[in-house]
């Protein structure tokens, strides 16, 4: 990794403590007005000082976020299909990789859906994808979705993020599940966790919690924070638990306070 792309890198995953919280609000990709990102710049403004990364879709930031603002971007650059259509997630390019050096990203996110009908098609995308990203120094975050047919499991869970690492990820994003150790011994870069579906606030702060407990970096989440009726609180509560090594209790009362 040269020195521009380590730079970049360092500014998705602090230097500082090796870990990161980042924002996502990259849905309408796939889902469009998603409930909580109706109006994104509104909810997304006042968090933007306890994440360390917002990931986004280049027109919400060309529509939704003040180019003023100081926080590093890591840019969805996959995409192609839709929640309502027949092969969700049958993801390729979306976003050129001028495009995301022309929107200042620190990194870019793509899609790979690994034992899926069409895992073949999205990780050759992806390693496409990894090379032009390299000829400029541009970090990758690979995002292991996980089709509804798929088991979420630490057995397959390992397998997508080590293909992942092995075919080019700087930072890995999957899903928290039992057993997490294995998948972040066996992954050679990384690794952070979405948060997915909206869990009841202790529970997604015990999530975060265990997953930084297992080795995770961090994490990228978004419905668990803007779908909260405390954005704010879930924000700080994160950032206490991967920042300052809070407890669930602690960052509970962060939530509540
Ligand atoms: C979609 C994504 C989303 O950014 C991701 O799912 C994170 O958001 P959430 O915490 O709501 O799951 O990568 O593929």
């Amino acid at each position: 990794m040269d020195w521009g792309q380590r730079n970049r890198l360092s500014k998705i995953i602090r230097p500082k403590d090796g870990r990161t919280v980042m924002l996502a609000v990259d849905h309408g990709y796939f889902m469009g007005p998603t409930s909580g990102l109706e109006q994104l710049g509104a909810m997304v403004t006042p968090l933007l000082r306890y994440a360390d990364t917002l990931m986004v879709t280049r027109g919400s930031l060309r529509h939704y976020i003040d180019p003023d603002v100081d926080i590093p971007i890591v840019l969805r650059v996959s995409g192609g299909t839709s929640i309502i259509g027949k092969e969700l997630l049958h993801e390729g390019t979306v976003c050129s990789i001028e495009d995301a050096i022309r929107l200042n990203a620190s990194g870019v996110a793509y899609s790979i859906m690994v034992g899926a009908e069409f895992e073949r098609d999205t990780i050759l995308g992806f390693t496409q994808y990894v090379d032009e990203a390299q000829r400029y120094g541009i970090p990758v975050v690979a995002v292991t979705a996980v089709g509804k047919e798929m088991v979420r499991d630490a057995r397959y869970m390992s397998l997508a993020s080590r293909m992942a690492a092995e075919l080019g990820a700087d930072v890995v994003k999957t899903y928290f599940v039992k057993g997490f150790e294995n998948v972040v011994e066996c992954c050679p870069v990384p690794v952070v966790i979405a948060g997915g579906k909206k869990l009841p606030e202790q529970e997604a702060l015990q999530m975060a919690y265990d997953a930084i407990h297992a080795g995770a970096v961090g994490v990228d989440m978004g419905r668990n924070i803007f779908q909260s009726p405390n954005p704010v609180g879930m924000m700080k509560a994160i950032h206490a638990i991967v920042h300052k090594n809070a407890t669930v209790k602690e960052a509970f009362a962060v939530f509540q306070s």
